[in-house]
């Protein structure tokens, strides 16, 4: 390889470590998948254990996968715990996990409130909360947390909770991205349009082929294509992005 530091291979993740949750499929696996791809070391957390099992064997040896229910924040602590014991550093966060059933407003329960906010919300946060000071000790890190375009411009499929955790993971990445600039901590969001994964299993076929139709690009995204844009601010490049939102979204809302 040449010498002249113009040629260095952008986007690399050389001696990285990235703790990557949901990973056991969709958005989670292809993120895991191409940051291991750049070289980076994976810890792949999913309460599916099994899939993240399955996950790392295709990635191989320097990908371990770890169980995690992230609706508990202890659970979150101990994850970021046992990653940090078993890799000795953490570099990059993908807070990615998340469900996204739907109900109409008028017969949401109190139960379905804590459970969307638990998992997509509180997780993203009690995980950064844990996460910060192990980057902070190493001189900084990389977080990117996965919002939606339901959390930019509201839910078009009865999902108002998930909607709702989706523009709160906005605002606290914002005010925390000013919190740990200081120690070299970057944060930022990543909001995905329609994508095809699992996620949309529930989601009423007319109404997804409805937002298809407005999508000036005319399909819905491929998982590698959000992974692309994480694996981006996951590396040493993205070193002046910081408190921003990424829309990958075919063009469906521009903001
Ligand atoms: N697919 C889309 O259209 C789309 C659009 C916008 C945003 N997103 C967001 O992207 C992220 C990934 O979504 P996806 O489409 O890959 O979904 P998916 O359902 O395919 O995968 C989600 C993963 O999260 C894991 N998970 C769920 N609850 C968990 C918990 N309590 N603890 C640990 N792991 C848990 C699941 O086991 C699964 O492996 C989510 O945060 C989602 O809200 C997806």
């Amino acid at each position: 390889m040449s010498d002249d530091p113009s040629m260095k291979p952008m986007f690399r993740l050389d001696h990285k470590v990235a703790l990557v949750t949901g990973a056991a499929r969709g958005i989670g696996a292809a993120t895991a998948r191409t940051l291991a791809r750049q070289g980076a070391r994976i810890a792949a957390a999913d309460i599916d254990f099994e899939g993240a099992k399955a996950l790392v064997r295709e990635i191989g040896n320097r990908a371990q996968a770890f169980a995690a229910n992230l609706a508990k924040v202890e659970e979150c602590r101990a994850l970021v715990a046992a990653v940090a014991e078993r890799f000795g550093r953490i570099d990059i966060l993908v807070n990615n996990a998340g469900i996204c059933p739907t109900q109409p407003f008028g017969t949401a329960t109190e139960a379905d409130w804590d459970t969307l906010m638990n998992v997509n919300a509180r997780s993203q946060y009690f995980l950064m909360q844990t996460v910060c000071p192990v980057m902070k000790k190493q001189g900084g890190g990389r977080i990117i947390n996965l919002s939606s375009a339901a959390g930019r411009v509201g839910s078009v499929l009865n999902a108002s909770i998930y909607s709702g955790t989706k523009a709160a993971i906005l605002m606290i990445s914002k005010s925390i991205a000013r919190e740990v600039a200081g120690d070299g901590i970057l944060v930022n969001c990543v909001a995905p349009g329609p994508i095809k994964t699992d996620i949309q299993r529930n989601l009423p076929a007319d109404r997804l082929k409805a937002a298809c139709d407005q999508i000036p690009l005319k399909r819905f995204g491929e998982p590698e294509e959000v992974a692309a844009v994480i694996a981006f601010l996951a590396s040493d490049e993205s070193s002046f992005c910081t408190g921003a939102t990424f829309d990958v979204n075919g063009g469906w809302f521009m903001l």
